[in-house]
């Protein structure tokens, strides 16, 4: 057992902070993180302090007597200029993106009352890739989370994206001579094109489908969807 918050949780061989967590039905707010993957420990959004020490939640090995605050103020502050900052890396103009209402990058920004990106926007130069007949890719709203690498490698069995470069020159690559997407295996069916958080990665010719109001965190807040995904074990690409 461990303490979160002054709550007292019990933890199996082999669990991280946010594994526990959240099967005690305690929110931790990740981006790049999914119970269904190996964490990747890059967006720091899942920062927790362990006995006085800030660590990655979805990394850090949950241990017996551990003191460890999650819902503080200091740590959200951390959060929401983390959360703030991918914003401004990118470019994202929710109203007109069709992951609106469902994107958790989104979600995180409502959960920890984000109201302005705070610091100037970097309105990057970034390449889109519509060759693929069904699939897009907007690297204009990419977190750089490696959901979809990790999906692609791990249980499609394809390996068609990977992240190159480093800090601000980081990039989603696709793993082409051509660097297109049209030059893959990749197929709509596969968990690589459902896993996205944001609306970097979209199947075509299905935009619009749930009308917005009608759409996950209209109804539920990000936090409550996560915990719901970790008890059913229903994963985001069964959803969208
Ligand atoms: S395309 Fe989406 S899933 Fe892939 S790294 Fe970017 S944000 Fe993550
Ligand atoms: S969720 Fe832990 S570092 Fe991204």
């Amino acid at each position: 057992m461990f303490n979160l918050d002054g709550q007292v949780i019990p933890f199996q061989e082999g669990d991280t902070i946010m594994d526990a967590a959240m099967r005690a039905g305690v929110y931790i707010p990740h981006l790049c993180h999914d119970p269904e993957f190996t964490p990747h420990g890059s967006c720091k959004l899942c920062t927790v302090k362990v006995n006085g020490r800030n660590c990655s939640a979805c990394t850090f090995p949950a241990a017996a007597n551990q003191t460890v605050f999650n819902n503080s103020e200091e740590l959200n502050e951390i959060r929401l200029t983390l959360t703030q900052m991918l914003f401004v890396e990118g470019n994202h103009f929710c109203p007109s993106c069709e992951k609106s209402g469902n994107c958790q990058l989104q979600g995180v920004g409502y959960e920890l009352g984000m109201l302005d990106t705070h610091f100037p926007l970097f309105y990057p130069q970034r390449q889109m890739d519509a060759s693929h007949p069904d699939i897009l890719l907007d690297r204009d709203r990419c977190i750089l989370c490696s959901l979809c690498v990790r999906a692609s490698r791990d249980v499609d069995g394809k390996n068609v994206f990977a992240i190159s470069g480093r800090g601000i020159h980081s990039e989603l690559v696709v793993n082409a001579e051509s660097g297109l997407l049209e030059d893959t295996d990749l197929s709509a069916d596969d968990r690589a094109a459902h896993i996205c958080p944001v609306g970097a990665i979209i199947v075509k010719r299905h935009g619009f489908e749930a009308p917005i109001g009608e759409r996950l965190f209209d109804h539920q807040t990000v936090g409550e969807w996560s915990l719901d995904q970790f008890d059913t074990g229903e994963q985001a690409w069964q959803r969208d």
